[in-house]
């Protein structure tokens, strides 16, 4: 990567600097040296644990903090008993994501009684939410750092204040104010990568908190973009995942405008990059000039997320989603008629206010007609804030259920269906894990879809070519086209 090989030759003794990302690199060198010294009395490294609730976003922030602490000599563990510190990245996109971290907390509070030295944080979109920042702050006083998803940058200061500080240490930032690169990072596989190209959204649908706690959309430089990628491509990565709220209006708001189409043309310049992937896609900023680089390019892959979230035009309107029913089921079939073989996924919301059961038999038809290959269905959740979530028209909760369990067996039969489309066919795998039953790899298609067969572990990041032989619904059997009949 881009930043020093050796924090221990940063220089302690003056002021730490105060642009960024110099600043952090003191705080990596100043909590290296403290955790040697805590080292030193001690018979076992500092361990953490991290968990991370919620979307791709989500993992890239744990994945500098990860970095970071790596960085600084700490030790990761499975176990949120053992850890010295025990980290929690935060989702609030529906409210159940709030609640799982609310369990954590109970049970935390009861480990601290016995491990007084052990450390809390929390950190993430929730966090973001001046409410529950300050429910943790009256009522959770053990959690010993809090910070939110526009200063994640800074963890390595906030690590060493915390260390510091005998209180409770909350810093958040209402607003982002900049994009720090070149920060440490974790990387969970050597051969793909997640790489961010814009932070936060403009959209304001209706229901959803993302624009409150991520802010503004912002686009990262599309040179800056490149340059982490290729050095991704030195490290031995083949497969990019490019990831924003909303990638299709990457690079309105930068000095230069840029495309989100020729931004995937410049990645696929790059030598030794295989695979593009990108999401998420909001269908009413999908280009033609992007359909068009998909189609002729030989590195993106067949595979598009294209949130619906209703097919009623009527809610779709009041969702602020800038497109009907109709419009959608035109994208789609635009997309189909120059990528035959595209995969498209999709989000669906039930039980949005005002719902009735003819806006659900419209969500049913649109599914019945698209024929996406999986969608992730959600029961829609009173967000405090959202414009939505002050409508009178809330839809009880039995009806919401009933609505909800006949999308997802529609959804279900769909989506074995198109995915069966690929049964004996030979399709290009990267191998992605060993799975836990020895001499079995599981690999996934251009598609996305997953495929268990036989190989052996040196296989791990190869592509392989696959004979798909017995879809199970959302993933395949298969064995290596070397070892099937005919070849
Ligand atoms: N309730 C339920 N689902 C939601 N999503 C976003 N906000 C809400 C909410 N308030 C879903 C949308 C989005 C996905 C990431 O989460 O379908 O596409
Ligand atoms: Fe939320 Fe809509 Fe932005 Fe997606 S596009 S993050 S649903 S506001």
């Amino acid at each position: 990567m881009f930043y020093p090989n050796d924090f221990h030759d940063i220089d302690l003794i003056p002021e730490p600097p105060t642009e960024e990302p110099a600043r952090q690199y003191y705080y990596i060198a100043l909590a290296g040296r403290k955790l040697e010294a805590l080292g030193r009395d001690r018979n076992h490294p500092y361990r953490y644990f991290l968990e991370t609730f919620g979307c791709q976003m989500n993992e890239k922030q744990s994945e500098v903090v990860a970095g970071i602490l790596d960085e600084i000599g700490c030790v990761r563990t499975d176990s949120e008993e053992k850890a010295d510190l025990a980290l929690y990245n935060t989702c609030t996109v529906r409210e159940n994501a709030n609640l799982k971290v609310y369990g954590r907390l109970g049970r935390l509070q009861n480990m601290k009684k016995h491990q007084p030295d052990k450390r809390i944080v929390l950190f993430g979109c929730m966090m973001q939410e001046k409410e529950e920042a300050e429910r943790i702050r009256t009522d959770y006083p053990f959690v010993n750092l809090v910070f939110g998803t526009h200063n994640n940058y800074k963890f390595a200061e906030l690590f060493c204040r915390m260390m510091e500080e005998g209180r409770q240490v909350i810093d958040l930032q209402e607003k982002p104010d900049r994009i720090v690169e070149e920060l440490p990072t974790e990387r969970n596989y050597s051969f793909k990568a997640g790489v961010n190209i814009m932070f936060g959204c403009n959209n304001f649908c209706s229901y959803c908190i993302v624009p409150y706690v991520r802010g503004r959309e912002r686009s990262r430089e599309p040179e800056a973009i490149l340059k982490e990628i290729r050095s991704l491509v030195e490290d031995g990565v083949t497969e990019v995942m490019l990831l924003g709220q909303n990638v299709n209006s990457y690079g309105k708001t930068l000095e230069h405008p840029v495309s989100f189409a020729r931004l995937l043309s410049l990645v696929e310049e790059i030598e030794g990059l295989h695979r593009i992937r990108f999401m998420t896609s909001h269908p009413k900023d999908l280009s033609d000039e992007l359909i068009d680089v998909m189609a002729k390019s030989h590195k993106i892959c067949h595979h598009l997320h294209l949130p619906m979230q209703s097919g009623s035009s009527r809610l779709l309107k009041d969702m602020n989603r800038h497109y009907s029913k109709e419009d959608y089921l035109a994208l789609v079939e635009k997309i189909r008629a120059a990528i035959p073989d595209i995969s498209l996924t999709t989000d669906i919301m039930v039980g949005y206010p005002g719902e009735t059961q003819e806006d659900f038999a419209d969500t049913l038809d649109v599914v019945r007609q698209a024929d996406f290959d999986t969608a992730f269905t959600f029961i829609y959740s009173r967000r405090s804030g959202t414009p939505a979530a002050g409508r009178p028209d809330q839809v009880p909760e039995e009806l919401v259920k009933e609505r909800f369990d006949s999308l997802l067996a529609l959804v279900q039969e769909k989506g074995r269906a198109a995915s069966s489309r690929f049964t004996h066919t030979v399709q290009e795998v990267l191998v992605e894990t060993e799975s836990k039953e020895e001499g079995i790899l599981t690999g996934r298609t251009q598609y996305n879809l997953l495929v268990h067969f036989p190989g052996s572990k040196e296989l791990l990041g190869k592509y392989v070519p696959v004979c798909l032989e017995e879809c199970r619904g959302f993933y395949y059997l298969g064995r290596m086209a070397a070892d099937c009949e005919g070849h």
